[in-house]
């Protein structure tokens, strides 16, 4: 379910045990500073509990409540935004042991829009992904968006299945994308899937951003 694979790449749910290959990633100040953060991780334990957000958000069950018995009161947890988080690995002929390293990451999240002018205000889906430095120019953003983007109905399906979306009412269209006004190349990345510029903005560190929007 929700995992698929392109001529190079296999894409399915990253999973705790993939720690350590993540850490080796979101640790590296040349992928860290284009994230939502902007700086690295500095510990694995920072790693997990990042990990662990996306991964409750994706399996947390609908409208879960928690009894706090001291106090006999019951609460309703804010219900989180509906996402999937992939782990990318190159593809192996057979079974390979142990299995080869992630060498990037992708999600597609269901998130309130920035307050971007030109493009949609409206909650939104969005896409988000960053390699090991290792691998960059070989096309595998590339490919694994696409990939993933073929796949964009069901994984929506998906995840509103889950109880976590709602697509009947105020949201935008397709997907979308932002991306640092000086990424070239994820800029580059967005292009080559179809993505257009609609916009730009400044996030809550003071960056100027490009919105990207594709229908799909
Ligand atoms: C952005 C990123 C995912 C691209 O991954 P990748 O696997 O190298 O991407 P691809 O090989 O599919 O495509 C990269 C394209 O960018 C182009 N590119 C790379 N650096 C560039 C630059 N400085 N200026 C212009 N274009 C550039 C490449 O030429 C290529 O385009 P082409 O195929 O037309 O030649 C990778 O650089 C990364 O992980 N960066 C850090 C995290 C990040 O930026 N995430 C996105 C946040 S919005």
């Amino acid at each position: 379910m929700l995992s698929l694979q392109t001529s190079r790449l296999d894409i399915r749910p990253l999973v705790l045990s993939d720690a350590e290959d993540i850490f080796e990633m979101r640790r590296n100040p040349e992928i860290a500073k284009w994230g939502m953060a902007g700086k690295a991780d500095t510990s694995i334990s920072q790693t997990i509990d990042w990990m662990l957000s996306s991964l409750l958000s994706a399996e947390s069950p609908k409208n879960a409540t928690t009894t706090d018995t001291t106090t006999a009161t019951t609460t309703t947890p804010e219900k989180p935004a509906p996402k999937v988080l992939f782990a990318i690995r190159e593809l192996q002929p057979g079974t390979v042991i142990p299995e080869p390293k992630v060498i990037g990451t992708m999600g597609i999240k269901r998130s309130a829009a920035p307050s971007c002018p030109t493009g949609s205000n409206r909650v939104r889906w969005e896409l988000g992904y960053g390699f090991h430095t290792g691998v960059w120019g070989k096309g595998y953003a590339t490919e694994a968006a696409k990939g993933v983007m073929g796949q964009f109905k069901e994984i929506k399906r998906t995840l509103e299945g889950n109880g976590e979306g709602n697509d009947a009412v105020g949201v935008a269209e397709g997907l979308w994308a932002a991306t640092a006004e000086n990424n070239l190349a994820s800029q580059a990345v967005l292009r080559k899937c179809g993505f257009e510029f609609v916009g730009k903005f400044v996030d809550e560190l003071g960056r100027k951003n490009l919105d990207f929007q594709v229908l799909v």
